[in-house]
């Protein structure tokens, strides 16, 4: 983990409300993992005080990729940040997705709105480790991803998913593209439909659909990972203020900062 001031690259609106921000960062960008994320300080000054956290959504060898919704006074500040201007950055933190441990069957993506932000370093990871072991073709490894948003101009990033080979099923909260629903209707249906084996399901997205996606999936033997988006202070494992409610004996809650944000569904328990 480290600190450090680093200049943006680019800071695009890509959606309504959608920004996407590239920050020079080769340090970060040599540690960083899938599922982790950073806290950054979205402006300087005391005002926010916090700073906030957002998902790794690319990684490259210098620069990592942020995608963010503008929600409040922080992320609205980061909108307003200009290519060569510097912010600070604490990061790799938490915990990455665990990697498939099989190489065939599917691989769901179930993401909700913004929660398609850590989807997309996790398909590019996924895909490379089996170009590299020239494994796609010959396991028959095929990944899907159920994507839901509020519109169709909320869903974004479609097509580097289709680039790598990615199936990709849409639905929209006011059937502006594809069906009209959530994206847990998405996974219900696939759940019911004649597709081959899960292998692995990953999910990011609002606290209900990680709800209904953990009870959809409970009969599953297959490792369902949810990645968490709680509210943060510290980001580091000290104020508590990220608790999530554990399932094992003895261990009553775990923090989203540093035991997470990726669970396994059936380590929580989502109220
Ligand atoms: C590990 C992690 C990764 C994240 N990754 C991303 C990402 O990649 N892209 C992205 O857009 N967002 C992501 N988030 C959420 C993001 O951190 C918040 O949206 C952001 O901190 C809001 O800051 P703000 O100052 O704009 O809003 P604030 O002024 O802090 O809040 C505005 C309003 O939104 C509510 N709110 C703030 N944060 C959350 C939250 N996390 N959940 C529910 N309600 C909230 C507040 O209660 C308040 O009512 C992530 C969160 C975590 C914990
Ligand atoms: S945010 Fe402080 S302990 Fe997790």
């Amino acid at each position: 983990m480290r600190l450090s001031n680093c200049p943006v690259n680019r800071n695009l609106v890509i959606a309504p409300g959608y920004f996407l921000m590239e920050i020079e960062t080769p340090e970060i960008a040599a540690e960083a993992q899938p599922g982790q994320f950073v806290m950054i300080k979205t402006r300087e000054g005391r005002e926010p005080l916090l700073r906030r956290p957002l998902s790794l959504h690319r990684v490259s060898s210098t620069s990592i990729e942020l995608l963010y919704q503008v929600i409040g006074k922080g992320t609205q500040a980061l909108s307003q940040t200009r290519p060569g201007e510097f912010l600070d950055l604490l990061g790799p933190l938490g915990k990455p997705f665990p990697l498939p441990a099989s190489s065939s069957g599917i691989i769901l993506l179930v993401a909700g709105g913004i929660g398609i932000a850590p989807l997309l370093a996790l398909a590019e990871q996924i895909s490379e480790r089996l170009k590299v072991k020239g494994q796609r073709s010959k396991a028959n490894l095929k990944i899907h991803l159920l994507y839901g948003a509020k519109t169709k101009a909320h869903l974004v990033r479609i097509s580097d998913f289709q680039k790598m080979g990615i199936e990709v099923s849409t639905i929209t909260d006011d059937g502006s593209g594809g069906r009209k629903g959530l994206a847990t209707d998405l996974l219900r249906k696939f759940l019911v439909s004649p597709h081959g084996n899960i292998s692995a399901a990953y999910a990011c997205g609002p606290r209900p659909m990680l709800k209904t996606v953990a009870q959809l999936t409970r009969n599953k033997t297959v490792p369902v990972y949810l990645s968490l988006e709680e509210m943060m202070a510290c980001g580091m494992g000290a104020c508590l203020g990220c608790s999530v409610r554990a399932r094992a004996s003895g261990i009553k809650y775990l923090r989203v900062c540093q035991d997470g944000p990726v669970f396994l569904a059936e380590d929580i328990i989502l109220d």
